[in-house]
């Protein structure tokens, strides 16, 4: 199995010193751990997070949002260019608190990944279904509708996205999709993305909802969960850590 790809988003939590202390703990803790890991910070301290981060290689810097346009009169908006002067990796984009609190159509997360491809910075995509439409059956319908906005606007570079899974009555809720419920939907996803390039093993399709030291590694197992987006449990140094091992102990195991 491949190397997996743990991201933490802190949504808007932290401090400077609480942030330093939770990068440190999970720096020191990560030795030796066989993953991929990025932590998604509130924009405002991606430059502390870039000198936190200096001369490692272990844990990348994210973002957890960008403008879906290049530069101008937009207000408060931060541009891609703006976020990779910070040595930002990645930066998630149509993340559920996003749509269902700030307007963001499926047009708009199209048009901020194609604004973080273009700055060499990796969007993580997320889709995911609401309570009310996945007992509706619509599941499947509404994750496709999502991830079809994104590959139309981004054709050819699609292969270099993360695509995130996350149902939004998972997300902070304590409530977990079942791991074989997570499956199905990476399954359905996967099948999208080979449609739309021959390369669609190599985008890392991660879970996230309420993922916990508890539930990762069933979740982590299955073979369409490259691993996990993780909010709560990204802000306490063991939670993260313990997620971040059984993530480590998936790929060795292949
Ligand atoms: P949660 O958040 O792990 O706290 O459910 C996940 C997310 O919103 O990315």
């Amino acid at each position: 199995m491949k190397q997996k790809l743990i991201v933490g988003n802190w949504k808007m939590n932290g401090s400077l010193a609480a942030n330093q202390a939770l990068v440190q703990g999970v720096l020191a803790g990560m030795q030796g751990l066989n993953v991929r890991a990025a932590v998604c910070a509130p924009a405002a301290y991606l430059a502390s997070l870039q000198v936190l981060l200096q001369g490692q290689t272990a844990l990348s810097s994210g973002a957890q949002d960008l403008s879906m346009h290049e530069s101008g009169a937009f207000t408060g908006e931060i541009a891609a260019a703006m976020l990779r002067e910070f040595a930002t990796r990645y930066v998630i984009v149509g993340h559920s608190e996003r749509r269902q609190y700030h307007g963001e159509q499926d047009a708009h997360v199209a048009l901020k990944a194609q604004q973080a491809l273009s700055a060499g910075i990796t969007p993580i995509v997320c889709v995911g279904e609401t309570l009310a439409e996945r007992q509706a059956g619509r599941t499947e319908e509404v994750v496709k509708r999502q991830l079809a906005a994104v590959i139309h606007t981004n054709g050819h570079c699609i292969s270099e996205i993360v695509v995130a899974y996350e149902p939004v009555w998972a997300i902070g809720t304590g409530l977990t999709a079942s791991p074989q419920e997570a499956q199905q939907v990476h399954q359905v996803l996967r099948q999208q993305l080979k449609a739309a390039t021959p390369q669609a093993d190599r985008v890392a399709i991660v879970y996230g909802g309420s993922m916990n030291a508890a539930n990762a590694l069933s979740l982590l197992q299955q073979p369409d969960i490259d691993g996990g987006l993780i909010g709560g449990a990204s802000l306490k140094v063991s939670d993260f850590l313990a997620i971040m091992a059984a993530a480590s102990q998936c790929a060795q195991a292949s």
